[in-house]
């Protein structure tokens, strides 16, 4: 495709090193990078790294890839800098013609993946009878990002929300709901599910008889008791319900359809101990069958288990995780898996990997991948907390930031209050998003509401506002231009907008290599600045502008407008209209 603009530079510089110099290179080892020097447009570091190998200077393999360089149409003649760089400039019409191209494609240059991958993406994650905290925000709006960024690039996405909803806790929380007639009181719904499961909590350190009834109650989940089940799954269907709610607050596509919660896979946890017995993989260790992945310690230098069966007979997280790779990659076939988590739980995952590996329920072809993220923190620098110390709940975070958008919106818009309100919405709730995006995962980052709703720098409010004026404009302007209007770049903002613009494929596979949405974010708000000095050096609806170049840039504006509204999109952020 002629819009990936990398990917044509690239082509030629692998074509160059098999003419020169017999060398074959995939295009990413091409080492090209886009340049920030004034009057360069992307340099290739490749001839430092193959001087070596040709036993040649880097500067002499630099001027022989630039002299083999098919250069006429595409550069202007490439140079070679220092010790041996390769700077080149694109050719002006080759630019024009180029952005021409994208103009009539809702893609926009961006071609599908020629070998498509099957994700499985673990995301979001809470847990049942408890509020869903920041870290599960998190969670869902990188994974949500992911997830979107991933299907545009042609990959199919299996999204799958592992929910705590197993385990021993269970035990106290159905005999907390049965002491609250929940089975014959009509009235079913848990205002705070934190409060529910700390009273549930406390009765079960107070109270010896009610801690006695909730172990007998575990026993009878496991065995499948039917009342138990029954208020087991109103339970989750409860906390289900809150969990919907914030999602749909957030635009988070996670759906009924994707829970995979951890009792989901408890039917299949003793074959799959079974079966990591048979390969002769465990051990067992203090009564609980382990198995002790090589090159994990603990503190004092002590081999550490992944706990498969504790020595009670009951099953845990550790188990249950390795189940639930091999039920991705066996039974539904995928061929990565990701896992969105804190990376508190970096080392639960790495060992998890290394177990998978060894009993080859991933095999060379598979990866796996801990997308970790750090803490939000709070002004104070601390983790995040509500006045009354304990830790915010989403909900009324999210209601927080509608309300302060509010403020934001109202100083500048002219539209109704039901106009407003949505705007609002899409203002608030894209700013939290996008402050959580926008920063590189593994980061800690500070919530702060000043900076995140800023309408000036990174922020998703600048993004919004500045493709609301793009639309502004074209408003104005009465029409669009067709496609195959003919793009003039005479202007160096000229230039460097359309240059900006064919860098939307080069963003989104930078993005997923690492899984790093933020690489989009950085592109979007370099695309605005962009555009924005263009805008401040080119008018467009001005008297006496030639038609010519009204036309070529106007098409300019609504490429910038398209690629804004269709990278926030990637990232599951609204853009609206107006503002
Ligand atoms: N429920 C867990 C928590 O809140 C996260 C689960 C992550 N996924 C997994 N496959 N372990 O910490």
């Amino acid at each position: 495709m002629a819009g990936d603009i990398g990917a044509v530079i690239r082509d030629r510089l692998v074509g160059a090193l098999r003419a020169a110099l017999d060398i074959e290179v995939s295009r990413a080892e091409t080492m090209l990078r886009p340049s920030a020097r004034p009057g360069v447009d992307y340099q290739c570091n490749i001839a430092m790294g193959l001087a070596k190998r040709v036993g040649k200077p880097p500067r002499a393999v630099a001027e022989a890839i630039v002299a083999a360089l098919e250069s006429e149409d595409l550069f202007e003649a490439p140079e070679v800098a220092g010790p041996g760089f390769i700077n080149l400039v694109l050719r002006s019409e080759w630019l024009a013609g180029a952005v021409g191209a994208i103009a009539g494609d809702e893609r926009l240059g961006v071609a599908p993946v020629t070998e498509p991958r099957r994700y499985a993406l673990d995301y979001s994650s809470p847990n049942v009878a408890k509020e869903m905290h920041v870290g599960h925000l998190r969670s869902s709006i990188i994974g949500d990002a992911l997830l979107r960024l991933l299907r545009f690039a042609g990959h199919e996405v299996l999204p799958h929300n592992h929910l705590g909803d197993w385990g021993t806790p269970f035990g106290m929380l159905i005999e907390h709901l049965i002491d609250l007639d929940w089975d014959t009181a009509g009235d079913h719904s848990i205002n705070d599910l934190n409060g529910f499961y700390q009273e549930a909590r406390q009765k079960f350190d107070a109270d010896p008889k009610f801690a006695d009834r909730s172990r007998r109650r575990v026993v009878a989940l496991q065995s499948g008791d039917e009342r138990t089940m029954k208020l087991w799954q109103e339970l989750v269907d409860e906390s289900t319900r809150h969990f919907e709610e914030v999602y749909a607050t957030l635009g988070i596509q996670l759906t009924a359809a994707d829970i995979y919660g951890e009792s989901f896979y408890n039917p299949m946890l003793a074959g799959t101990v079974d079966d990591l017995e048979r390969r002769g993989l465990t051990e067992i260790s203090d009564g609980a069958v382990c198995i002790f992945p090589p090159g994990f310690t603990n503190r004092e230098g002590e081999p550490l288990p992944l706990i498969l069966r504790k020595r009670d007979g009951g099953y845990g997280y550790h188990i249950t995780d390795l189940a639930t790779v091999r039920y991705w990659v066996g039974e539904r076939r995928a061929t990565d898996l990701l896992y969105v988590v804190g990376t508190p739980q970096a080392q639960h995952f790495q060992m998890v990997i290394a177990a998978c590996r060894m009993a080859g329920y991933l095999s060379d072809d598979n990866t796996a991948t801990h997308v970790n993220f750090g803490t939000i923190l709070g002004e104070d620098g601390k983790t995040i907390r509500t006045r009354a110390g304990g830790s915010v709940k989403l909900v009324e975070l999210l209601n927080e930031a509608v309300s302060h958008a509010t403020e934001v919106v109202k100083e500048r818009s002219s539209l109704s209050p039901q106009e407003q309100a949505e705007l609002a919405r899409a203002v608030g709730i894209g700013a939290v998003k996008y402050a959580d995006l926008s920063s590189d995962r593994e980061k800690d980052y500070v919530f702060t509401w000043k900076k995140m709703l800023a309408t000036e720098g990174n922020t998703s409010v600048y993004l919004q506002y500045a493709n609301a004026r793009v639309r502004s404009i074209l408003r104005k302007a009465g029409y669009v231009p067709p496609a195959g209007t003919k793009v003039l770049l005479e202007h160096s903002a000229e230039r460097a907008l359309a240059l900006k613009l064919l860098q939307l494929p080069a963003a989104i596979e930078a993005a997923l290599e690492d899984f790093a949405p933020h690489k989009v974010c950085t592109y979007l708000y370099e695309t605005a600045a962009t555009f924005t000095m263009f805008y401040d050096n080119c008018p467009v609806l001005k008297d006496g502008v030639p038609a010519e170049v009204r036309q070529s840039r106007l098409v300019l504006a609504h490429l910038t407008s398209e690629v804004l509204v269709l990278g926030l999109s990637l990232i599951g952020i609204d853009a609206p209209e107006q503002m």
